[in-house]
């Protein structure tokens, strides 16, 4: 029997499936909704026999290694290490060892001080440091859970650290400590960061006094990145795959308040908003979020900074602002339900709407105006149309205005703000960029179609040549011709690699449009210029410059240009 072998055959799959999913009996085996694709009926079968967990409809799953790497996203290695534990299976080699000494050392060291600043807070000497916990409402098993210490004694966990055969400048090289005497959390309530498979790579410490700073933290380093940790996730992460939602709150305090509460799929960001990093771990359980960061000014910004990051994410997204501002801890504290609170939730369309009908009248119509005008520049982000649809349709039922209207506004607010894009190329002339456009896009029947005047004609604009260049070496070359390489080949490329970065996400109508905007403004040099030249040198008060001005309006108007006075 393989070392796999031996660990698959002392963990019982029906017990770790257990973990992520709601399992029903159906015979022998059990069923679940498939954690890793989106479906209505169960098709995840467990089989306690075959020892196997399986989904039938998308292929994904196995035996326990395999399930374990595929729900955690592990590895080989780290899952057979995890549940070689759990089997009481001794391996050969450390996983974590392996990957590297050094991580494996700072993973230890920080797992030391952990335990040390976990036995602290139960000495009789810092009783008044556990009673600060068990005031707040945290009870001994969420201390536990949450492995919650106290920094009393930092002499003797560096003693420690030195026992267990760390030089003093790997202990410095931690973080852990600023000097020999001194741990940076001394005197501080400890919380343990621990990444997503439960290890600790920070601390944060609180004081349990009124002095500044509140919080102290652990610096960015080689095993802790702040905007991609979740706290408590690697408690939370098996409810979040079982409920299928995820809580986001600010902070330590209220996390472990919320779990303390039986809110188990509760993770906390901590002085950001909720990160691209952060997503991108949170969709691999649910797609289902709730925001519920504190209702001060800051808390406000950072779930509108979040929410900004949480769009074209493919999520279901709630905000939960909660009575009087509080924060989750207070509120629940105050004696406050937070599962009815959750049922409350507010869409991110309806959240907006209420954040600024506190700085506006929505009765009223200049109030409706001023929100619909910020709704618009969200708007603007969302690429999906069956999410603006909906969204239109909520912002129409709160606001009490048709969606026809809405819509009709956004279209004309998308397309002017391709054109102020195209506005704003200061990178390469626009005369270029249009012949990039002509070139890339092998838009030559369509430019000479919308261009208004003669390749002759058109010369009259500075480095309108390029064009013509185009035109001319096309018609040598044959359509559609790769041109062969000379002067300005890589000046083209250049060009034509800048529209291609700018346009990767737009669809083909979109980049149609920009190129038809292009077309635009030369077909107004142009104009322009031939106004000059027919106006110059005729009086103005002249009837026939009153008939060549005339004309040119119907010219300008066919073009769709505003024509300028004189
Ligand atoms: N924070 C920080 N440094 C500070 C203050 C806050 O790093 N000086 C972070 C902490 O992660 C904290 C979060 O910001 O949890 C939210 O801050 P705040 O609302 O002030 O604290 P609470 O979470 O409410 O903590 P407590 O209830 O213990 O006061
Ligand atoms: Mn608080």
């Amino acid at each position: 029997m393989s070392i796999s072998q031996e660990v698959e055959s002392k963990i019982n799959i029906v017990e770790l499936a257990s973990r992520y999913l709601q399992m029903k009996k159906a015979g022998v085996n059990y069923k679940a909704l498939c954690p890793f694709h989106t479906e209505k009926t169960a098709s995840f079968v467990i089989s306690p026999v075959k020892n196997l967990a399986y989904c039938f409809s998308c292929h994904h799953g196995g035996g326990p290694i395999r399930f374990m790497m595929e729900i955690e996203k592990m590895e080989f290695g780290e899952a057979l290490h995890a549940l070689a534990k759990e089997a009481g299976v001794e391996l050969k080699t450390d996983y974590y060892k392996e990957r590297g000494e050094k991580t494996g050392d700072i993973y230890d060291m920080h797992r030391i001080a952990t335990d040390f600043y976990s036995e602290e807070i139960l000495k009789a000497e810092n009783i008044e440091k556990l009673n600060y916990l068990l005031k707040r409402g945290i009870a001994m098993e969420t201390i536990d859970r949450f492995k919650l210490g106290y920094s009393g004694n930092p002499r003797e966990l560096f003693a420690r650290l030195k026992d267990k055969g760390f030089t003093e400048q790997n202990i410095i090289d931690s973080w852990i400590f600023v000097s020999p005497g001194r741990d940076k959390f001394y005197g501080r309530i400890v919380f343990p960061i621990a990444n997503f498979a439960g290890h600790t790579v920070a601390f944060t410490g609180r004081i349990t006094g009124t002095w500044e700073p509140k919080y102290l933290n652990s610096p960015v380093s080689d095993i802790f990145n702040k905007s991609a940790i979740l706290y408590g996730f690697h408690l939370a992460k098996s409810t979040i795959a079982k409920e299928q939602s995820v809580i986001i709150v600010e902070g330590q305090m209220d996390t472990v308040a919320l779990h303390q509460a039986g809110i188990y799929n509760a993770v906390g960001i901590s002085g950001t908003a909720l990160t691209k990093e952060h997503i991108t771990l949170i969709k691999r359980f649910t797609k289902k979020l709730y925001l519920c960061l504190d209702g001060d000014k800051a808390g406000v910004e950072a779930t509108f900074k979040s929410l900004e990051n949480l769009y074209n994410e493919d999520l279901d997204i709630y905000v939960i602002s909660l009575p009087d501002a509080k924060d989750p801890d207070e509120f629940i504290k105050s004696g406050g339900d937070f599962r009815e609170e959750t049922k409350k939730a507010l869409t991110p369309i309806a959240f907006y709407i209420k954040e600024g009908a506190k700085r506006y009248d929505i009765a009223e119509m200049t109030g409706k105006k001023a929100i619909w005008e910020e709704l618009k520049k969200m708007l603007k982000h969302i690429k999906n149309p069956i999410e603006i649809d909906a969204y239109i349709r909520e912002i129409g039922k709160i606001l009490n205005l048709s969606t026809d209207v809405l819509y009709s506004e956004l279209k004309s607010f998308r397309e002017k703000r391709i054109i102020d894009e195209v506005n704003i190329h200061n990178k390469f002339d626009r005369v270029e960029l249009l012949a990039g456009y002509i070139r890339l896009y092998v838009l030559f029947d369509l430019f000479l179609e919308k261009f208004q005047y003669t390749l002759d004609d058109g010369i009259c604009i500075p480095s309108f040549f390029v064009i013509k260049n185009l035109f001319s070496k096309r018609d040598i070359q044959g359509k559609n011709e790769e041109i062969t390489h000379s002067e300005d080949t890589d000046r083209f490329s250049a060009i034509e690699l800048y529209i291609e970065e700018e346009n990767t996400t737009l669809s083909q109508d979109v980049i149609t449009l920009k190129f038809l905007e292009l077309v635009g403004y030369i077909n107004k040099l142009c104009f322009e210029q031939e106004k000059k030249a027919l106006l110059s040198d005729i009086d103005p008060n002249s009837a026939e410059y009153i008939i060549r001005h005339r004309e040119l309006q119907e010219k300008a108007k066919n073009m769709g240009i505003k024509m300028n006075r004189g």
